[in-house]
């Protein structure tokens, strides 16, 4: 069982940070003592690595590669071989930032591989799971819902079902969620009881 949270805030110490953390650490109760599981979970900040948009240029179409030499060449890897993807993301104009779209894009060689190949990357039968947190600095469900929906279009390229998704709005100032223990505790609880869902 491999476990990777990514997180796609900029801010080292912004409130995505902390979500990363109570999920894992909830996770890791259980996720630890088991002899089966690597050492530790791994918590990945898109923003420390190297990801260049797409340039559409149709290379993967038929070769279901990318041409672009970059970090992705570490995180596709990541992603195949996870069993649980949890994502933490702020919310950017009602969308996700920048360094998640790019990541987002980049799997463009996996939707050719399932739909122009029919050769899909990742088997549509597997157990892998997706979530999701979102926090913003307005409290809207339109931007969350939009935020969801890049993420379930996401999970449909790659055979994976986005199992849980959470909202956390009005959260806006640097590491302002940890004014907020309630929220912490729930995500610290989610990750405990993740294990009766496997
Ligand atoms: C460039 C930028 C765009 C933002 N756009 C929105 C937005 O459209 N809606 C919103 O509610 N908050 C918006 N915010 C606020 C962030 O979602 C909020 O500060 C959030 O708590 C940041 O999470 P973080 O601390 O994990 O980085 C924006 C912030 C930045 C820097």
């Amino acid at each position: 069982m491999k476990i990777s949270t990514f997180v796609a805030s900029p801010r080292k110490k912004g409130n995505s940070k902390y979500i990363a953390e109570h999920f894992e650490k909830g996770v890791s109760s259980w996720y630890l003592g088991n002899k089966n599981n690597p050492q530790s979970n791994n918590i990945i900040r898109l923003t420390d690595y190297n990801i260049n948009p797409c340039r559409g240029c149709g290379y993967c179409d038929d070769k279901a590669k990318c041409v672009i030499k970059d970090d992705m060449k570490t995180l596709y890897p990541i992603i195949e071989d996870s069993d649980i993807i949890t994502f933490v993301t702020p919310i950017y104009f009602a969308s996700v930032p920048a360094q998640f779209k790019a990541f987002i894009d980049r799997f463009q060689p996996y939707y050719a591989a399932k739909y122009l190949l029919n050769e899909p990357v990742i088997p549509p039968s597997n157990n892998k799971k997706v979530i999701l947190y979102v926090v913003s600095g307005y409290n809207k469900q339109s931007f969350f819902e939009n935020v969801k929906g890049i993420l379930e279009i996401f999970c449909l390229n790659l055979n994976i079902d986005l199992t849980h998704s959470f909202y956390y709005g009005g959260i806006d100032a640097l590491g302002e969620i940890l004014n907020r223990p309630e929220i912490l505790t729930e995500i610290e609880t989610f990750g405990r009881n993740l294990q009766d869902e496997l």
